[in-house]
């Protein structure tokens, strides 16, 4: 177990000014954890960082007297994180496992779960265009045995993570895109494997809550960030960060006007729990925020300035050839569903997210580094 003094144990007390910040908005509602067992898939992942963690605050606060317990499974394919290790040796009431989610689901020990959020994907385009197929049945069969595992289990919810990607480029007038617009991706080309499964996994959802019930929840997520992601994941702004931390320019890939919003993870986090523990079944939700729309360039710019750094934001195209292939030019959700439906409100500035992103990699991450991850092995 990590000491007092460890940097696992002063990176949970630093991180626990973004629980509590999900704690107050989530409020009463976190009583629905309470004694409850909980399934994270892809928990190895930037949104698996943030739902564990968020889980061990929980227990550690509000659920001293009835802690949630978590299984937190993951195939590793990027590795296993050194603060997933150091997090389970830490945490009594959380158990992680090596699970490939494409193969049936093992009977771990005939208790059920209560609820499933369901995490596991290829998400970082990067990545999904280097293993589309292993993309495309993690989304597709992989969700399935989730889904069925929820049916067995009569979980009380299980939380599918769809993507605003499934929207595609959407034109002009539909931005800000809400639910209704029904999207406007290619079935063919490199971002295919990923924006057809996402949207595939929404119809199944819509299926499994139909015909067996299943209460499936979808959101569509726009674009997080901040502590937990990466350095070397691949999306924009951990690229942005580590430029910044090596003191290099910012390499931009397109020629910068592309926009989109980012949301910060605690808000993200707290749409998708209110998502979870709501009853709205097999419907879509846009969680993300909906200013500033902000273009690759000034998204540099910006993060110069709140580092101090006196460097530039240079333009050098990817040697991969596919970088920009149907990158959408503008993205941009109206989240005016998930406000009234969900009680949804984003709270975190993106000037004050990005600094404290980059205070995460500073303090704890850059000097040990992603490095450390430990090679894919059993847990
Ligand atoms: N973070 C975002 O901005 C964003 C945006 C849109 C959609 N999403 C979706 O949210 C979910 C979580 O995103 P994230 O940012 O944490 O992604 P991530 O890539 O950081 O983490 C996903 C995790 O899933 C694991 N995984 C992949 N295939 C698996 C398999 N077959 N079996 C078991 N584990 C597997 C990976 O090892 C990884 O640890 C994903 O479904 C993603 O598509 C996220």
């Amino acid at each position: 177990m990590a000491g007092e003094n460890s940097i696992f144990s002063k990176a949970e007390k630093w991180l626990d000014e973004d629980w509590e910040r999900m704690e107050s908005a989530l409020s009463e509602r976190l009583e629905a954890f309470r004694e409850k067992r909980v399934l994270v898939t892809g928990a190895a992942g930037f949104l698996g960082f943030g739902f564990l963690h968020f889980f061990s605050y929980l227990n550690r606060n509000l659920l001293k007297t009835g802690r949630l317990s978590v299984v937190a499974a993951d195939n590793y394919i990027r590795g296993r994180p050194r603060w997933l290790v150091e997090l389970a040796a830490a945490s009594p009431d959380m158990k992680v496992i090596r699970q490939d989610i494409t193969k049936p689901w093992p009977d771990l020990d005939g208790k059920k779960f209560d609820f499933i959020i369901h995490g596991a994907s290829i998400a970082s385009p990067k990545v999904y265009r280097r293993y589309p197929l292993e993309t495309l049945d993690t989304n597709i069969s992989g969700l399935r045995h989730m889904l069925e595992l929820a049916r067995l289990h009569h979980s009380e919810s299980i939380l599918y993570f769809s993507s605003s990607e499934m929207y595609g480029d959407p034109p002009a007038h539909e931005i800000p895109t809400s639910e209704v617009y029904r999207g406007n991706v290619s079935c063919l080309g490199p971002r295919a494997c990923y924006d057809e499964s996402k949207r595939l996994g929404e119809t199944l959802c819509y299926l499994y809550f139909q015909q067996h019930g299943v209460r499936a929840k979808i959101v569509r997520p726009f674009n997080n960030y901040g502590p937990g992601l990466r350095l070397a994941d691949g999306r924009v702004l951990s690229d942005f960060c580590s430029d910044v931390l090596a003191d290099r320019d910012i390499v931009l890939r397109s020629d910068g006007s592309p926009t989109r919003t980012f949301c910060y993870v605690s808000d993200a986090l707290t749409g998708y729990l209110l998502a979870l523990l709501s009853a709205h079944h097999a419907e879509p939700f846009n969680v993300g925020t909906e200013s500033p729309e902000i273009s690759m360039r000034d998204l540099g710019r910006m993060l110069l300035d709140v580092a101090g750094s006196k460097r530039h934001v240079i333009h050098a195209p990817s040697d991969e050839i596919d970088y920009l292939t149907d990158n959408p030019n503008r993205r941009c959700p109206n989240i005016a569903k998930a406000r009234s439906l969900l009680g949804y409100t984003p709270l975190v500035d993106l000037r004050f997210g990005l600094g404290r992103m980059l205070e995460w990699y500073k303090r704890f991450v850059a000097m040990e580094e992603l490095a450390k991850d430990e090679p894919g092995g059993h847990a």
